[in-house]
């Protein structure tokens, strides 16, 4: 049956929200059509954010710190918490290493109560092999510090990561990337110094006196910790490499209590030139013995591949242990030619949804936004971002949509309410975060527009009506076309019902913005 626009059942919705885009939109110059902050005040009441969902291998270490927004102090518990582990009721810290050695699920129920109120939600934790059973979040230096990564940045940001909220949110790892490592040929004495110890073990350069002790410092917080390397003698910034380590740099990740590892492809292009042996064996088979010694660790650690999307990676990186790769060459060095650089990656990485699940991610790099460093010209100091604010609500829509891995790598010292806006919204976050771990497929793309549809656990769809025009524009989904009838709409970035929709919704949507929609089922 041929559909025709409707209007929604319960609320006018699409001219009040007309109403409120053109009022906060205007029609003047650029900046009277581009919002502000969006979202209203969180509740003061706790609300329990994060994943219903975790991961981690039997007899491995377990942390996990359970995000929740709502007025301090609140109080933490669990029911149903698996023997061995301990939870910390003033800071909702788990840790411990569960006992029960059988892979299997343990359901737990997190209670977080304050002054205000009390919220629970329930808590799958999954003994078995599959880690980052939902996108890991964190921060990662390289964008704003490149080869400037110490001991004390990466502290400070720990701090920074619980005290703006963003722990708060779900966002976990601090990792370190490039240059943590001494660098060969380097005048600067804190760079200089032998590559490894006796043993073979990689040392860190003297910006980290002690890389035990500053995991120690980002756990105690309940965080996690990340660190980089290359497979080849060099990584890209030319500091000392993997090559011929592995095995020895597995363990010292191990020693000093690491959880995330970026393994950059980089100078191995020179130890495996192409043809050297046929793909994809030649670029696998340094990301498989990694990922080999990784899970033979005795600690969970997440496993990045950095190859920028070579020999089809989405195709095979979970197979030799990946549980994340880069879909792309660099966010930070692509140049956006009509729209900004993060489109035109994020489209390239939209194309392999179907490769996408629990513990395999596809990710198209970090969000680039508040204060953020040159990539093209590393001793800049970091600026403001270029990108409207439109375009940030469209950036960090599409990669929570393509259920991308959410690292922020813009300044974290320096963050202003707006950059916290985008980073930080439970509902959005949310959808990025949902247990069935589904990548968005297009439902339509035009010069003009595209839809994406993120299927959730509970029989919702998350819905993004993205505008990549000029103008203010109209943008409408067929409820034939996400294969549903009747939905319940609410607008995820300003936290508002819409109504009840029937045959189609539509939303009227500034120049290069977003209308971000959850559109649950009716009973
Ligand atoms: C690139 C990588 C970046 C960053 C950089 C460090 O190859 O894609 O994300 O890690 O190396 O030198």
């Amino acid at each position: 049956m041929a559909t025709r626009p409707r209007r929604p059942l319960l609320l006018s919705a699409l001219s009040v929200l007309g109403l409120a885009v053109v009022a906060a939109t205007g029609s003047g110059v650029q900046a009277d059509r581009e919002p502000g902050i969006l979202t209203p005040p969180p509740p003061r009441t706790p609300r329990i954010n994060g994943p219903s969902v975790y991961g981690v291998r039997p007899g491995r270490p377990f942390l996990y710190r359970i995000p929740a927004i709502g007025d301090r102090p609140m109080r933490f518990r669990a029911e149903g918490l698996p023997a061995g582990l301990a939870l910390d009721e003033a800071t909702g810290i788990v840790r411990g290493t569960i006992t029960d050695l059988t892979p299997r699920s343990h359901q737990l129920t997190l209670i977080a109560s304050n002054a205000r109120g009390r919220a629970s939600r329930p808590f799958r934790i999954v003994v078995g092999d599959t880690l980052a059973l939902t996108p890991p979040m964190g921060w990662n230096d390289w964008y704003t510090f490149y080869e400037q990564p110490s001991d004390e940045l990466m502290r400070k940001a720990a701090d920074i990561m619980i005290s703006s909220g963003m722990a708060d949110h779900g966002y976990q790892y601090v990792n370190i990337d490039d240059a943590w490592m001494g660098k060969p040929g380097s005048n600067d004495p804190a760079l200089a110094g032998p590559a490894r110890d006796e043993r073979g073990m990689i040392n860190a350069n003297g910006r980290f006196p002690d890389m035990k002790a500053l995991t120690d410092y980002i756990h105690a917080l309940g965080l996690k910790a990340g660190l980089y390397t290359s497979p080849g003698p060099l990584t890209c910034a030319g500091f000392h490499g993997s090559h011929g380590y592995e095995a020895q740099d597995a363990a010292r990740f191990v020693e000093w209590g690491f959880d995330f590892l970026k393994y950059d492809w980089c100078s191995y292009e020179k130890v495996a030139p192409k043809g050297s042996s046929p793909d994809p064996e030649r670029l696998q088979k340094p990301y498989r013995q990694m990922g080999t010694l990784l899970k033979e660790q005795p600690r969970d650690i997440v496993l990045n591949l950095c190859q920028y999307g070579m020999g089809d990676v989405w195709t095979w990186g979970a197979e030799v242990g990946g549980h994340s790769w880069r879909t792309t060459g660099d966010l930070g060095l692509e140049k956006g030619e009509r729209l900004p650089g993060f489109y035109s990656i994020g489209f390239r990485n939209a194309r392999h949804s179907a490769f996408a699940g629990p513990g395999r991610w596809n990710d198209p790099d970090y969000i680039l936004i508040g204060y953020v460093g040159n990539a093209h010209d590393i001793s800049e100091p970091p600026k403001p971002t270029t990108l409207t604010p439109n375009e940030q609500y469209s950036y960090m829509s599409m990669w929570v949509l393509m259920a991308a891995p959410l690292f922020y790598s813009g300044d974290i010292t320096r963050l202003d309410p707006f950059t916290l806006n985008v980073l930080n919204n439970a509902e959005v976050i949310a959808v990025n975060q949902d247990a069935l771990g589904l990548q968005a497929r297009f439902v339509r793309k035009t010069d003009d527009e595209f839809v994406l549809v993120k299927p959730l656990e509970d029989g919702s769809l998350a819905v993004g009506l993205f505008n990549l025009s000029e103008e203010t524009r109209t943008i409408s989904v067929r409820m034939a076309e996400l294969g549903v009838n009747r939905r319940r709409v609410r607008d995820l970035w300003r936290w508002k019902d819409i109504g009840v929709f029937e045959d189609d919704y539509s939303a009227s949507v500034g120049r290069h913005g977003v209308m971000l929609v959850r559109m649950d089922p009716i009973p």
